[in-house]
């Protein structure tokens, strides 16, 4: 049946073609039909075009490489009503919302076009002809053409207009154009201002909040405010303000308010209409924290001028503003810094402030050099570190360590109490607060004064603890924070206290989790500690210089803690090794007068010189009740080497044979030479037993040990060569046998100039003492392995 009426259809009409159906397949055939003379046909290849380029920016492309935007703007002022429409809807289309530049430079040249028609009376040519213009508006060079061509008065007219999208696609150019000066004037000479103000009442909130906003913009010229003035401006931005249908104006509204305030006449008229209470209970209305920062920002605006401060004292605004200062939003609290500071300029309030206490902070801000902008940003990032919201914490110790690269802002941070404040971050849990802090302290770490600080407010042992994190960056970060703090001593060895050296220890047997930086930080730490850097590593280098409380713990190879000397001394006597320790201070104690001589080289005297438990049974030593602290015991010999050394052994002209006599002193003091194959009959093991009973005490002054093998003599030698200023090094091999290297210069500087290289030796303190042995000759790995 329907075969049989398309072709009844068909037979009667010989003359012409049947219309074709336009199928918009191919873009580029339906931009060919643009310039098809059929008008529906026109209409119809519009529509197509408007339907494409609606679904994208891609599209929009496409149609512009295919050259359509010519012929669309030719047909915009085609005869036939509808062809131009639909011509217009297509360009208005491919006009609005164009993100790429390409897109916006070729609509720029069909701009004029288009402009010029939109006096046609024709609704919907304005409708799209404005929407252009607003999306073209936004462009600089646009915004200059559309002013020089006069449309600034055609838009305010347009705003009058009955249509909506008119009336809104016209004030949004005029909001795009009153970015720029000339505009912003134009707007209020133009009289612009009361058809704005009647856009308040517009029923489309779009159309209330662009108008607000661009009432915001002009109102920041004087003239204009005082039109505003003029137009009861003020009264109707107040009855948005009270009612709460148009809460979501408030904050446009309380800018432009903001805006006005810059006059006192403005003040003036907007207090005696109770206007400033009303902003006052913005400011009190706790949930809205945007309006309540922009009610404070008006507060701070108010606070500029001398007079109005007053006013604001009269009102008693202080109070509010302090207890804003606690609230956990930031822009409430900035605003509220920036009014508390200016209204600090009036005495009376700066006084208010100081009585209501809290804000010491604040006044310590004032007095300072920086502006007062960044100093209220430093002190609101480091008040935030005490909040709840991680991603705040995080984004504070972020911003406040990559600002802390600047010195002078570094302090301003540590000012506001930035090292106490990190504590708890450090604490956290979550793995961005983690990661941000360690870099932010690391940042701030970066002087004694920082450090101790940490120390104090206890940051020390969580960062210490993060060393047991297994993320990666929070790794990374707690071992740079170690490294800088570990440039100090006492922090340093706290730091060991808390366990550092154990714990990176063990990052560092472990392949995963070891970098170059758990390395550094490690090397820091050691540094600040030899005695356990010895222990672990077993080597002591040149610059390493031995002091007063080193000790040698012997070797600690797997990942156990270090004890402390005094854990050590309180241990009970063991059959191990002896922990010997160096001394070389001759302090008079106040417990034993008698004892100290100068004549005293007497031995025997060592009986006395126990550590504490020792000289509390003593029932005949005055023990002050205050005196619990461990003491290291006294050495009573090694000062007087170390007085001999000096005398004797620094006066020698030749570094070579000061290392030999230095050698030949040690070998004295611990029993002389011995022969290799005597060793086993040397009573060294007997001897520190003996002591060890003596002294009651695992630990063994150095001074005391007076036959001693390698490890004894190699380190008597390393802590003498240390104090008479000469360099040598302390290394442990196999079997906790050790011994020291020297660099000398090779003594014949007759061949060839190489008198000037320096050659290693190793200094044999036992079987021929004074013998330096040249690195790696069969005699001194002889006397580096058993
Ligand atoms: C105009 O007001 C808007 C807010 O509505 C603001 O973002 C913009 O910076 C202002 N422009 C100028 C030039 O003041
Ligand atoms: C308000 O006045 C201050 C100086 O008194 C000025 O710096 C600021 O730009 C003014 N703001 C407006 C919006 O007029
Ligand atoms: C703010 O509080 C008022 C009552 O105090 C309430 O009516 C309003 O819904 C609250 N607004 C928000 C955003 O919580
Ligand atoms: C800090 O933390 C935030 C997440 O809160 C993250 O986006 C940012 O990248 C971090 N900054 C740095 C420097 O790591
Ligand atoms: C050295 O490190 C050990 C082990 O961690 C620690 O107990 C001791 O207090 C540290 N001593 C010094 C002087 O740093
Ligand atoms: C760390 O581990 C490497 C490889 O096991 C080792 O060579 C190095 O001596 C260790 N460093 C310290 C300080 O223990």
């Amino acid at each position: 049946m329907g075969k049989k009426v398309r072709k009844e259809s068909e037979t009667p009409c010989k003359e012409t073609f049947e219309p074709l159906p336009v199928e918009g397949k191919n873009p580029a055939t339906v931009v060919l039909l643009l310039s098809s003379p059929e008008e529906d046909i026109l209409v119809k290849a519009c529509e197509a075009i408007h339907t494409f380029a609606e679904k994208g920016d891609e599209n929009k492309v496409s149609l512009l490489g295919l050259g359509a935007l010519e012929p669309l703007c030719q047909l915009i002022s085609h005869d036939n009503k509808l062809v131009r429409r639909s011509a217009l809807m297509a360009l208005g289309i491919m006009t609005a919302n164009s993100e790429s530049d390409n897109i916006g430079n070729q609509c720029r040249l069909a701009f004029s076009v288009i402009w010029w028609r939109t006096m046609q009376p024709n609704v919907v040519v304005h409708e799209f002809a404005t929407l252009c213009l607003a999306s073209l508006s936004v462009d600089f060079v646009c915004k200059v053409q559309i002013f020089d061509s006069k449309g600034l008065p055609t838009l305010i007219q347009l705003l009058c207009s009955p249509d909506p999208d008119v009336k809104k696609n016209s004030l949004e150019t005029i909001f795009n154009m009153v970015q720029d000066y000339q505009s912003r004037q134009a707007v209020h000479e133009l009289g612009g201002i009361p058809q704005l103000l009647e856009l308040l009442n517009s029923e489309f909130p779009v159309i209330q909040h662009l108008a607000l906003r661009t009432l915001q913009n002009v109102t920041t010229d004087k003239d204009t405010r005082n039109t505003f003035r003029e137009e009861q401006g003020f009264e109707k931005l107040m009855d948005i303000l009270s009612n709460a249908d148009f809460s979501d104006l408030h904050i446009e509204a309380l800018q432009v308010v903001a805006n006005c305030l810059n006059d006192s006449e403005s003040f003036q008229l907007i207090h005696q209409g109770g206007g400033l209470t009303r902003l006052t209970e913005f400011i009190i209305t706790p949930n809205i924290t945007e309006i309540q920062s922009c009610a404070v920002k008006c507060i701070a605006r108010v606070a500029q001028s001398a007079e109005n401060r007053k006013l604001l004292h009269e009102q008693n605004v202080e109070k509010v503003l302090v207890e804003l200062l606690s609230v956990s939003d930031v822009s409430v609290k900035t605003a509220s810094c920036q009014a508390v500071s200016k209204m600090s300029f009036h005495l009376a309030c700066k006084d208010c402030f100081r009585d209501l206490g809290g804000i010491p902070e604040i006044v310590q801000l004032l007095n300072n050099e920086m502006t007062d902008n960044l100093r209220t940003f430093l002190f609101i990032l480091v008040q935030q570190l005490y909040g709840n919201c991680a991603g705040t914490v995080a984004n504070s110790a972020a911003t406040l360590g990559n600002m802390a690269g600047q010195g002078v802002i570094r302090c301003s941070i540590l000012l506001h109490g930035a090292m106490q404040a990190l504590v708890e971050p450090l604490k956290s849990t979550n793995v961005q607060v983690l990661v941000n802090t360690t870099q932010c302290l690391a940042m701030l770490a970066c002087d004694t004064e920082a450090r101790a600080e940490l120390q104090t407010a206890g940051g020390l042992q969580p960062l210490v603890n993060l060393l047991r994190s297994y993320h990666k960056e929070v790794l990374h970060n707690a071992c740079l924070a170690i490294n800088v703090c570990a440039s100090d001593e006492p922090t340093a060895v706290e730091m060991c206290r808390f366990g550092a050296v154990e714990l990176l220890h063990e990052i560092n047997q472990s392949v995963k989790r070891r970098s170059s930086v758990s390395k550094l930080a490690m090397t820091s730490l050691l540094n600040s500690n030899l005695s356990v850097k010895y222990s672990l590593t077993g080597h002591l280098s040149s610059t390493d210089i031995i002091r007063d409380g080193f000790y040698d713990a012997g070797k600690v190879s797997v990942c156990q803690r270090i004890l402390t000397l005094e854990e050590l001394s309180e241990q009970p006597v063991n059959q191990q090794r002896p922990i010997i320790f160096v001394n070389t201070s001759r302090k008079i104690t106040t417990y034993f007068p008698a004892y100290f001589s100068d004549t005293d080289s007497d031995f025997g005297l060592i009986t006395p010189l126990l550590d504490r438990k020792k000289k509390q049974k003593d029932e005949t030593q005055p023990e002050s009740p205050t005196e619990k602290q461990w003491k290291m015991m006294d050495d009573v010999s090694l000062p007087l080497l170390v007085k001999e050394v000096k005398e004797s052994i620094l006066p020698l002209s030749e570094e070579r044979e000061q290392y030999a006599a230095l050698a030949r002193l040690v070998s004295e003091a611990m029993g002389g030479a011995v022969e290799m194959e005597k060793l086993h009959e040397f009573p060294w093991v007997l001897h520190l037993s003996e002591l060890k009973f003596q002294l009651q005490s695992n630990v063994v002054p150095i001074g005391l040990i007076r036959r001693g093998i390698y490890r004894h003599r190699a380190l008597l030698f390393k802590c003498l060569v240390d104090c008479i200023g000469l360099s040598c090094t302390l290394v442990r091999g196999e079997y906790n046998r050790a011994w020291n290297e020297v660099l000398l210069f090779t003594g014949n500087p007759s061949s060839n100039g190489r008198s000037s290289l320096p050659c290693r030796y190793i200094v044999d303190l036992l079987h021929q003492p004074g013998s330096l042995l040249k690195a790696n000759t069969p005699a001194a790995v002889q006397y580096q392995t058993i």
